[in-house]
């Protein structure tokens, strides 16, 4: 039976960047979690309700993920939902879920995650609403819904038992059909779809060796099933392949501290070909070569420059589309390839008008996101197909690639230094005394440097004419290297502040190792301008990538 539940709006209440995160403990007191789910729907039901649509529901399998997907059946069902897959054991990976909203022409999905950030019962939980084009919502929609949550005083849930999430088939919510689907198998099709796959299946019988570090998380069956099963990777390939509630007590985030044993074994004697890593919920990812870190924007540059060698991307890409923050090594391709090359702000949804409108075909941010038009949200798994598969065709090194691209294109040495878990107050003092130092330099100089751009970054969406202001403090100096301050969006306690340092080299001969020694000037400069030190008590950055 359809109930509707008085409900009082909870505070401190507010959505992420495009979703909300939250300690787990307060996801899973009284209503807070239908108290979000309600204020989607609410916000995005079109006026002939949602007879005949489907929603796609799934999550990275951590600590709740069950439970909140038994809340989010009944009430999609309560709310006259007429289908909703979900993956068999409340799985999906982000990207696996944008490419099954996409092929099954749904609605939307609602994804259970709070990609990197730690699980278990002290850990995070996260929900996040994606529409048609399989996309986290643009602002007005996420707006709308944070809007909604300061209202909300009832929801609609049924009384019904709880579905049986392991078996696949169909099942039914009153009236509402639940397909339980393999949470690999559409996705698993796309990338046949996208790579030359006898080409990587001859690339591992050849001995090709593969390290796969899935952190306990969502990405294990997939790459179980695609990299050992399908490709014929050697088994042991994958590992931490099962996803744990709590990710083995572990932070499943594909950085250099995370995912240290990669890195380790990457920089060993014995080290395999390639070394990679994924997230919680599997969209982000962690590229090492045989002794050689490749900075998550240098690969999206890398990518760009060899896409064409797979097959999705042979006729060529149309452009590139990188966040503020990201390195400028993709502009550098995108110039040499004669398209466009995109700067927004940081997060994923800036992107979808980008795709939508044919304008991009790759993205990527520094943050360990890449992806391309076969889905609306960076990829993981997608991201070393890609590298697998002009691998396979360029029979070189990872490093052999990467020096030959940084001969042609030159460096760009590039750091990002995180100061976690600030004091909320001091990071915003910080952040407001820093806009007035940062903006005041416009057209000056800084140190001797000629300042070439000095603002609070703003983008101007060139598809729906949308604004996007106070996106970061940027510092761009006369021969292109840059400062970018900003705080993190998607933080659970305290505040982070981001410090972003570039410096481009030209002349490979210059081409030193060590990036933190590349860029100790501009380092120690951004930690002045902005009296970190100071301000914060942190002799160091909490990390640093
Ligand atoms: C971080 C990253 C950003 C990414 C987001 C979601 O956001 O910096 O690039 O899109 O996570 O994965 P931030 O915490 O910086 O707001
Ligand atoms: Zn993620």
């Amino acid at each position: 039976m359809i109930q509707t539940i008085a409900t009082a709006p909870i505070a401190g209440m507010k959505p992420g960047t495009s979703g909300l995160r939250k300690k787990v403990t307060e996801f899973a007191a009284g209503h807070y979690l239908p108290n979000f789910v309600q204020s989607v729907f609410d916000a995005v039901r079109p006026q002939a309700g949602f007879g005949g649509l489907t929603l796609v529901v799934g999550g990275d399998g951590r600590y709740f993920n069950r439970e909140a997907i038994q809340t989010v059946l009944r009430m999609a069902a309560a709310n006259g939902f007429a289908r909703v897959l979900v993956g068999q054991d409340g799985i999906f990976s982000t990207p696996a879920a944008s490419a099954v909203i996409r092929q099954h022409g749904a609605f939307g999905d609602l994804i259970l995650s709070a990609s990197h950030n730690p699980g278990g019962p002290d850990g995070d939980f996260g929900i996040k609403f994606n529409g048609a084009n399989g996309g986290p919502a643009a602002e007005k929609i996420t707006d709308a819904i944070y809007t909604r949550t300061l209202t909300i005083d009832r929801f609609f849930t049924t009384d019904t038992a709880d579905i049986d999430l392991g078996t696949l088939g169909t099942q039914e919510v009153e009236r509402m059909q639940v397909e339980v689907v393999d949470p690999v198998a559409d996705y698993l099709a796309l990338m046949r779809k996208l790579f030359d796959f006898p080409a990587l299946q001859r690339l591992f019988a050849s001995g090709f060796r593969l390290a796969f570090d899935a952190m306990h998380a969502v990405t294990g069956p997939y790459a179980h099933a695609i990299f050992e099963r399908e490709l014929g990777a050697a088994p042991g390939t994958v590992r931490n392949g099962t996803p744990l509630p709590d990710f083995g007590g572990h932070h499943p985030d594909p950085n250099l501290v995370h995912a240290k044993e990669l890195h380790d074994l990457m920089m060993s004697a014995d080290a395999p070909d390639l070394g990679a890593a994924s997230d919680g919920d599997g969209d982000r990812n962690l590229i090492i070569g045989r002794g050689l870190f490749i900075a998550p924007s240098d690969s999206l540059a890398m990518l760009a420059a060899n896409a064409h060698l797979a097959p999705a991307y042979q006729g060529g890409i149309a452009g590139i589309a990188r966040s503020m923050p990201t390195s400028g090594a993709a502009d550098r391709v995108a110039q040499a390839l004669g398209v466009p090359c995109f700067e927004t702000p940081t997060g994923w949804k800036f992107f979808g008008n980008l795709l939508d409108a044919g304008k991009v075909t790759l993205c990527g941010e520094e943050s360990a996101g890449t992806g391309s038009d076969h889905v609306r949200e960076k990829d993981g798994v997608w991201a070393v197909l890609l590298w697998l598969n002009i691998l396979a065709v360029r029979q070189q090194s990872v490093q052999a690639i990467a020096h030959e691209h940084w001969a042609r294109f030159g460096r760009n040495y590039y750091t990002r230094h995180d100061h976690e878990d600030l004091d909320s107050a001091v990071a915003n003092d910080l952040m407001q005394a820093l806009a007035t130092r940062v903006l005041g330099l416009a057209g000056g100089t800084l140190e001797g440097r000629a300042v070439a751009i000095a603002d609070d970054f703003s983008y101007l969406d060139p598809v729906d004419g949308s604004v996007s202001k106070h996106q970061g403090l940027r510092l761009v100096f006369g021969d292109g290297s840059r400062i970018v301050y900003r705080l993190s969006g998607t933080g659970t306690s305290g505040a982070t502040l981001r410090v972003y340092i570039e410096r481009f080299e030209a002349d490979p001969a210059r081409h030193r190792l060590d990036t933190q020694a590349a860029l100790a000037d501009l380092i120690t400069l951004a930690d002045r301008l902005a009296g970190i030190r100071d301000r914060t008590g942190r002799e160091v950055p909490s990390v640093v990538t």
